[in-house]
C-alpha cells in the first residue's frame, strides 16, 4: 500500500472528504462507519480538511446516517413482501454501506458499486488489505464514467432495486444526470432512488468555497434544480416518498436560537435529501 490520498484526482478527493466527515461528525448522527475510521487512521485526513465548514462536515455525516436508515426501511419493506432486492450505489467513493447490507444478509441479492475506474481500483486494493476484505469481496464493483459510459451489461433487475446516489448527482450536468437516471430506470423499472440535491444558490456558494480552498476548479457542482422534488417528478416520473430539508435541521443543531428567525426560502431549501419512487402511472425514463 504505497499510494496515498494525495495522489487521488480531484473528484476522488471528494470521496476521501466524506470518509473524514463520517469520522468527525458521525457520532452526532449515530452513524456506523468503522471503514471510514480505518481509512482515516491508515491514510490520514484529506489535505483540505481544515477548510471544511461545520455544515459540510455535519451535513455529509447526517446524509450517510439518513440514507442508512432509508436503506434499512427499503430492505425491510421488500422482506415483508417476501421479495429479494438489490442495492446499487453509484458514485460510491470509498464509502462502505455494504458492511451493513452485504449480499446474502437477509433478502439482499446483490450489492453493486459504480465509480470512476481509478477510484474502484484504489478501493479494491485498499479494502483487500483491510479487516473488511471478506465483506468487500461480496460487492460487485465496476469502474466507469457515469456521465459518458454505458452501464455494465450485468446491471439489470426486475426485482426492487435501491439506487443510492449520495453526493454524486450534483457533479453531473443536467443532461448527463437525466440520461443516467433514465438508463438506470430502463435497467431496473422498479428502482427507487436516494439522492441529494442542492439548489442553484447553494451550488454557487459551494463552488466559490471549493475554489477558495483548493485554488482549482477541478471539482465543480453543476447548476441544479431549485426544487429537486418537482424537478425529478416532472423530468423523471419519480415522486418523493420521503425528504429532509437538511439546512434547517442543521441550523437548529448549531444555533438553536437562529431557528426562531425567518429564513429565506432559498436557504431553507438549499440542500435536500430525497427518497424517490416511480410515480403512479408514470412510464420509466
Ligand atoms: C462526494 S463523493 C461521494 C462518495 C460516496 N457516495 C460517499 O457518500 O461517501 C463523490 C463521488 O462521485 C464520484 N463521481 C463523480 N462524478 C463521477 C462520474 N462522472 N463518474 C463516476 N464517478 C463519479 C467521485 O469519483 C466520488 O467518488
Amino acid at each position: 500500500m504505497n499510494a496515498t490520498t494525495h495522489d487521488l484526482n480531484g473528484l476522488a478527493q471528494t470521496a476521501w472528504l466524506t470518509a473524514w466527515c463520517h469520522v468527525v461528525a458521525g457520532s452526532d448522527f449515530a452513524l456506523e462507519r468503522p471503514t471510514s475510521h480505518w481509512l482515516i487512521d491508515t491514510f490520514g485526513p484529506p489535505p483540505f480538511a481544515p477548510d471544511l465548514s461545520w455544515f459540510t462536515v455535519h451535513g455529509v455525516a447526517q446524509r450517510a446516517a439518513l440514507f442508512d436508515d432509508w436503506t434499512r426501511q427499503f430492505v425491510a419493506a421488500c422482506a415483508a413482501r417476501g421479495e429479494r432486492c438489490e442495492i446499487w450505489s453509484i458514485g460510491c467513493g470509498f464509502d462502505a454501506r455494504w458492511l451493513a447490507f452485504a449480499p446474502g444478509a437477509g433478502t439482499i441479492a446483490r450489492y453493486v458499486e459504480l465509480d470512476q475506474a481509478d477510484v474502484i481500483a484504489r478501493k479494491r486494493e485498499w479494502f483487500a488489505a483491510s479487516p473488511f476484505a471478506d465483506d468487500y469481496a461480496k460487492v460487485d464493483a465496476y469502474g466507469l464514467d457515469l456521465a459518458h459510459d454505458a452501464l455494465p451489461a450485468a446491471l439489470a433487475a426486475d426485482t426492487p432495486v435501491l439506487v443510492v446516489a449520495e453526493g454524486v448527482l450534483d457533479y453531473l450536468p443536467e443532461r448527463e444526470r437525466l440520461a443516467l437516471i433514465a438508463a438506470l430506470r430502463a435497467r431496473a423499472p422498479r428502482a427507487e432512488f436516494l439522492l441529494d440535491g442542492q439548489n442553484a444558490w447553494s451550488s454557487a456558494r459551494n463552488n466559490r468555497r471549493v475554489l477558495r480552498s483548493t485554488g482549482s476548479d477541478a471539482v465543480r457542482f453543476a447548476a441544479t434544480p431549485p426544487h429537486p422534488e418537482n424537478f425529478y417528478l416532472e423530468r423523471c416520473g419519480l415522486a418523493a416518498r420521503a425528504r429532509l430539508h437538511a439546512v434547517p435541521e442543521l441550523m437548529r443543531r448549531k444555533h438553536p436560537w437562529l431557528s426562531r428567525l425567518p429564513r429565506p426560502r432559498r436557504a431553507n431549501e438549499a440542500y435536500q435529501l430525497l427518497w424517490l419512487a416511480p410515480a403512479r402511472g408514470a412510464a420509466p425514463g
